[in-house]
């Protein structure tokens, strides 16, 4: 069934966008390898994070909520320690963030046997990039055709390595730091470009030992972690909908609250910038270790720019509306170096090149990005997410800036990171 969204008149108002979705997933799996209990606040409730939370409690952690205690995002994780997981045949579902972390914990494992798998599209990510590195550190894995899951886990002793990451990746650095902690030494992971270093931030305030050094973290092997309270912020890959969506439609004026702008994840505002937009970030303090702020954006006119390089880390999951804007820019713009969109929960430089040429844009594919041509706005017509998302949400806010409306095939795929997607952006002030 297809979902319309029309272009209904100008965003307007104040929200605060859903919790960190990488935050959430990390608190979680953090909270599972500590000591005693982990009050988790803010804690997301999309389908990705309960695949997290119902993973946890299959490896033998006690979990609370969401809404532990009647307290909205409350989740209360009583942890099985750092060497207690017990053995577990576990569903991922359509979470990849759980997929490649949980792993780099269980590999080091005093005993027992795990198998992962998950949804039809989990099955066509690679899990060869973290398989390859645990195996060098004395990890027993399998996988489908070597790349793919379902992933069989075997525990083994690990020893600490130093591995410089082939691609930049949040994912495989986060693994190799939690099989780190149970190494026989320190583990360096070396990152030519920088990318979210949320894990890193979440295992220091757990009492790890964790340092940034020559160019990549080093984590040291802990006894035990104990985190104690997390607070999750606005999660500012969500927030970026409407921080677009405010720039297209003419007439917006948008307030996001308490949205994390932690700059190994903020690189869409720097692009956004620089293709003329007007966006103010006001710094209103800390939540969980991570930096907050209110992000207020109005409608304005766009200039096309170029994308690639260590920007593309910093803004990997907001590429498809770097896309989305340029349609509506002028001049041309060029997202390059982001050859990993096409292993995300759909090929995203197909799926996004696909959804802007229906809806009239002049959108080219490229091996490792995307051209586009600025025309001034999209017409509109039907896009289908292919199962992604970030596809359906992008498509849903191109509606509310295009002349005809957008009909949104498989909308219910924003309930991966953002189940109150639909009423936010329906809500009488528009946003
Ligand atoms: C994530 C890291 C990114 C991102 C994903 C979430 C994380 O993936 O695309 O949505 O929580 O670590 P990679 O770091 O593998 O590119």
């Amino acid at each position: 069934m297809a979902t319309r969204f029309d272009p209904v008149g100008p965003l307007r108002g104040s929200m605060r966008p859903p919790a960190d979705k990488s935050i959430s997933h990390r608190a979680a799996l953090i909270g599972a390898m500590a000591e005693g209990e982990t009050t988790i606040e803010n804690y997301l409730d999309s389908a990705d994070t309960r695949s997290t939370l119902a993973a946890v409690a299959a490896c033998g952690a006690r979990v609370e909520g969401p809404g532990a205690d009647d307290v909205e995002g409350r989740v209360r994780v009583r942890g099985v320690g750092l060497r207690g997981a017990d053995p577990a045949t576990i569903d991922v579902g359509n979470a990849g963030t759980l997929l490649r972390l949980l792993p780099g914990w269980l590999a080091g494992q005093p005993r027992g046997r795990w198998t992962l798998d998950g949804d039809d599209s989990i099955r066509r990510r690679p899990v060869d990039r973290i398989a390859e590195p645990l195996t060098l550190m004395g990890a027993n894995l399998s996988c489908r055709e070597g790349r793919l899951p379902p992933l069989e886990i075997e525990a083994a002793p690990l020893r600490g390595i130093e591995y410089e990451l082939p691609i930049a990746s949040a994912q495989v650095k986060s693994c190799l730091l939690f099989a780190g902690l149970l190494g026989d030494g320190a583990t360096w992971v070396g990152e030519a470009l920088r990318s979210r270093d949320h894990t890193e931030r979440m295992l220091a305030a757990a009492g790890a030992s964790v340092a940034w050094l020559r160019g990549g973290v080093e984590v040291l092997p802990a006894r035990h972690l104990e985190l104690e309270s997390m607070a999750v912020p606005a999660d500012f890959s969500s927030a970026a909908f409407f921080l677009v969506g405010a720039l297209l439609v003419p007439g917006s004026e948008v307030s996001l609250e308490e949205v994390g702008v932690n700059p190994t994840r903020t690189g869409l505002l720097r692009v956004l910038e620089r293709m003329g937009a007007e966006i103010e970030v006001e710094p209103v303090g800390e939540r969980g270790g991570e930096p907050v702020a209110t992000i207020r954006a109005r409608a304005c006119e766009l200039r096309g720019t170029e994308v690639g390089g260590a920007e593309i880390p910093l803004a990997i999951d907001e590429l498809p509306l770097v896309a989305l804007a340029a349609c509506f820019a002028e001049g041309t713009t060029t997202i390059g170096d982001a050859e990993e969109l096409r292993r995300k929960e759909s090929d995203r430089v197909a799926s996004t090149c696909e959804a802007l040429t229906a809806l009239g844009g002049t959108v080219e594919p490229r091996e490792d990005g995307m051209s586009i041509e600025g025309s001034g706005g999209l017409r509109g017509g039907t896009v289908h997410s292919h199962g992604d998302h970030r596809i359906a949400m992008l498509a849903a806010i191109a509606g509310r800036a295009s002349a005809e409306g957008v009909e949104v095939e498989g909308m219910d795929a924003a309930r991966v990171s953002y189940p109150r997607f639909e009423a936010d952006l329906a809500s009488p002030s528009g946003s």
